[in-house]
């Protein structure tokens, strides 16, 4: 395109100056350390729980960053979301005085649009994907005191999500490895900007939604067919620029997982610890239970855990079960758990 100049390349400088302006707009989350039996050997690993960040996902540290980023603070802020999103740009237009505008596709879990409701946007429901709710969505911001809150392809979005990364770096300083779930490329373009190549950044998708994989194989970015259980979180159909510049410059690894092993991930984060993510949020997680990424005894791995909005009641497959793994194991011959394939390679993480 002639014309056009490129995006510039999100820097860790950006994220250093976007973790000092939403200070005290979005929480540092903690971490935690955590050992996790991963194809029959232990992996001791430090989790980002940062699900537990205002309104259940890292999204609020990009909208606030992007918001507070503009000349004046705007009467309106527009947005087109799968959920998560959504409920960040409604928060921060709540706490910060001014209107929201959301629009949402039809097949948004209901916990995220009532939740999008209840912090007081305008919600639109429209469409059956992000990218229908998308285009009705560019019409409203052209109205003057508007502004566009991009869930991920937007600079300020990308440094507002790379302060986690930076939290992550000085909570667990010797870290050589960060996984990452990715949709559009907003969190995992961010902690790659903040990290570069002192870190590998994995980036993580499901076989149903490789937008990143199929952009770095591609060396740009593509669309790709989405779906899937964590598609309202990570089904963007193709990765945004910012994101996939700062990915490459930092060298990040793409790999696939199976929806089993995001099931599995999700039970494993409640059984063992009591937290409660959602399919997009657990899904980082899943590529070290299916040896999707297999880090070295020398890596000192960091999962981020990404969001919480899902209905709590998927996530207890059979009843609350404090019993031993073994014990809760279903007989080989036995039912799987619902959603959990019994196939050859079967997960034996617990
Ligand atoms: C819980 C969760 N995890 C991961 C992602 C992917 O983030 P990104 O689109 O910045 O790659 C999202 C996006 O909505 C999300 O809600």
């Amino acid at each position: 395109m002639t014309g056009v100049a490129p995006a510039p390349v999100v820097s860790a400088a950006m994220v250093q100056e976007a973790a000092e302006r939403i200070t005290g707009r979005a929480r540092r989350t903690p971490v935690i350390d955590w050992s996790v039996r991963a194809e029959g050997s232990r992996v001791e690993v430090t989790l980002k729980l940062e699900l537990l960040q205002h309104v259940g996902s890292f999204k609020p540290r990009g909208a606030f960053n992007r918001i507070l980023s503009a000349p004046a603070l705007p009467e309106l802020v527009v947005a087109a979301s799968g959920g998560n999103h959504g409920l960040a740009v409604a928060y921060a237009a709540r706490e910060l005085g001014i209107r929201a505008a959301v629009y949402v596709p039809v097949t948004a879990p209901k916990v995220k649009v009532d939740g999008i409701r209840g912090l007081g946007a305008a919600t639109v429901l429209v469409g059956n994907s992000y990218a229908d709710a998308a285009e009705a969505s560019y019409e409203r911001a052209g109205e003057p005191g508007a502004l566009y809150v991009h869930p991920y392809d937007q600079n300020e979005v990308v440094a507002g999500q790379g302060t986690v990364g930076l939290e992550l770096d000085q909570q667990a300083p010797e870290l050589t490895t960060v996984l990452v779930a990715t949709g559009g490329g907003g969190l995992i373009g961010g902690i790659a900007a903040w990290f570069g190549r002192r870190a590998q950044v994995v980036s993580v998708e499901p076989h149903g939604s490789p937008t990143m994989y199929a952009a770095l194989a591609a060396g740009a970015p593509v669309d790709v067919e989405v779906g899937g259980l964590a598609s309202d979180a990570l089904g963007a159909r193709r990765i945004g620029v910012h994101g996939f510049l700062s990915a490459q410059a930092a060298n990040v690894k793409a790999v696939l997982v199976s929806e089993a092993a995001i099931v599995e991930a999700r039970r494993l984060l409640w059984d063992d610890l009591r937290v409660a993510a959602e399919p997009g949020g657990a899904t980082a997680l899943a590529a070290l239970l299916e040896g999707a990424y297999r880090p070295s005894p020398s890596e000192r791995v960091a999962v981020v855990v990404c969001g919480g909005n899902a209905d709590p009641c998927d996530l207890v497959v059979a009843g609350t079960d404090l019993r031993s793994p073994q014990a809760r194991r279903p007989p080989a011959d036995g039912p799987a758990p619902r959603g959990v394939r019994r196939a050859k390679g079967e997960l034996r993480a617990s």
